[in-house]
């Protein structure tokens, strides 16, 4: 994406992924290089859409999915599949880090508890699985961080990814040397640490030639999805919050300090910004619901550009509670508020007149419930949530987003240019360049409010009575612990 520097988007390109591979239940992992394959393309496309000659490129940014684990070999190859963020595998992995520091002791000492989301868990799971691959080790990447590594061949990562390791000091915005030799993770296998809007590099004739930008460019650290996609919709001061529906689901809350969850429900993470924090809870399968629900039982009737809004249009002749049918989106495990990888999804309530657009509203619904745990979390905390923004592709429904204000029982906002974490990432080299003074200056100019939607006040006592009964199923789902 290619702003310029009113934040207008100039041009962008995208190009697709292969989906990742799931060898095992539960498991998840991706060839790194099909993500850089990915992002050249994607930038020639970007260049090529605007016109755009690459000396008017002042700085790149980065974003990208969080937690992964990219190991490299002495000559930067990649030795295996990453493990991505939503793999599930490393439960026991999680327990051997309660034994080590116990959980209160990592919490304060990473402002998390051990959660098999985090790189640290996978990689004690490949030293301890595959030795073979371990020994080879010489450097640890994040997905986005991979990306740069081929683009200008620096080693780097900022501190609001470097967050969701599980290795970084959050309060003190640092390596932890506790964790590190505790756990033995040699600290030269890092990347060098960054705030976001930092220069941190150059593009390299290698880059230069995979993507069309000019040799020298600036690059600045950027950050992982999250934040990045908050700075992009102007969520930067306390009180601010967001509710982001992408694959993965996030209610994002930006703070002053490294605020906790003591039942470390909610992950507390630096902000892209410097001296700024965040906490956020996540639902591992939240669009990621919507697909599955589309690619399995769709028929082939949701297969063009806008199937997800053709699923939407199917779900808004429901009436708001889905007439008692429920999902409870654990296709991935779940992190908050249960924090236990081995849930299962389910549909629950169901009748025979229940139809395929009950399940999709019910779908909507269901995530829209399961975010809901986290605003109930921040209000136990303490964390105030007076301006709630929505984004990704739950923002761009217009049942999605009233569903959203009726469960969540607030006004929500979009903004004009919801374009999700590479237009924060855009924003965030914007401030590394200097066309801004600061991350908050650069979200005053250029973020928007589009659209106000209010609660439908009939509907959504609909939705709260239905919030109740949501909660009562993950209960008694694990009472039945089908996964053994
Ligand atoms: C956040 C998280 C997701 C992934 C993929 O903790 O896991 O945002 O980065 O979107």
């Amino acid at each position: 994406m290619v702003l310029d520097e009113r934040g207008t988007v100039v041009a962008s390109g995208t190009e697709e992924h292969v989906p990742f591979a799931s060898p095992q239940p539960g498991w998840a992992e991706q060839d790194p290089r099909d993500w850089w394959r990915a992002a050249g393309l994607a930038v020639q496309k970007a260049l090529h859409a605007g016109d755009i000659s690459p000396r008017e490129i002042s700085c790149v940014g980065f974003s990208g999915q969080m937690h992964g684990a990219v190991l490299l070999d002495v000559n930067g190859e990649v030795i295996r599949p990453a493990l991505i963020w939503c793999d599930q595998r490393t439960e026991r992995q999680t327990k051997e880090l309660e034994d080590i520091f116990g959980r209160e002791r990592l919490i304060e000492l990473t402002c998390n508890p051990p959660l098999t989301n985090f790189t640290l868990t996978k990689l004690q799971w490949v030293r301890e699985k595959e030795p073979q691959n371990w020994e080879r080790v010489r450097k640890v990447m994040l997905p986005k961080d991979y990306v740069r590594l081929r683009l200008t061949g620096e080693s780097a990562i900022d501190v609001a990814d470097a967050s969701g390791t599980l290795l970084l000091d959050v309060a003190k915005r640092a390596w932890s040397r506790e964790v590190l030799e505790k756990t033995s993770i040699d600290l030269a296998l890092l990347p060098a640490l960054f705030e976001s809007e930092q220069v941190c590099g150059k593009i390299s004739a290698e880059g230069a030639r995979a993507t069309g930008l000019a040799a020298g460019t600036p690059v600045i650290a950027g950050a992982g999805d999250q934040a990045a996609g908050a700075v992009g919709i102007g969520i930067t001061q306390p009180g601010t919050v967001s509710a982001t529906i992408g694959t993965s689901g996030v209610v994002f809350a930006a703070t002053d300090r490294p605020a906790l969850d003591p039942k470390g429900r909610l992950h507390t993470f630096c902000h892209a910004i410097p001296n700024r924090w965040h906490v956020m809870g996540v639902t591992q399968a939240a669009g990621l619901s919507l697909r599955w629900f589309r690619d399995q039982f769709g028929g082939g009737r949701f297969h063009d550009d806008d199937a997800y809004a053709r699923m939407c249009e199917e779900a808004a002749a429901v009436p708001a509670g889905s007439e008692g049918a429920f999902w409870a989106p654990y296709l991935m495990g779940e992190r908050t508020p249960h924090l236990d990888p081995n849930a299962r999804a389910a549909f629950v309530g169901l009748t025979a007149s229940h139809t395929r657009a009950h399940l999709i509203r019910a779908v909507l619904e269901g995530v829209a419930y399961s975010l809901k745990e986290t605003f109930a979390i921040l209000e136990e905390i303490g964390v105030p949530a007076a301006r709630i923004r929505l984004g990704g592709g739950g923002a761009r429904s217009r049942l999605w987003r009233q569903i959203q204000a009726d469960v969540y029982g607030h006004e929500v906002e979009t903004v004009a240019a919801e374009e999700g974490a590479a237009y924060g990432a855009a924003i965030l080299a914007g401030v590394g360049a200097g066309c801004w003074g600061s991350v908050d200056e650069a979200c005053a100019a250029v973020v928007r409010v589009a659209d106000r939607v209010s609660v439908n006040e009939a509907a959504s006592s609909e939705l709260q009575r239905g919030w109740r009964v949501y909660q009562r199923i993950y209960p008694a789902l694990r009472s039945i612990d089908a996964a053994n």
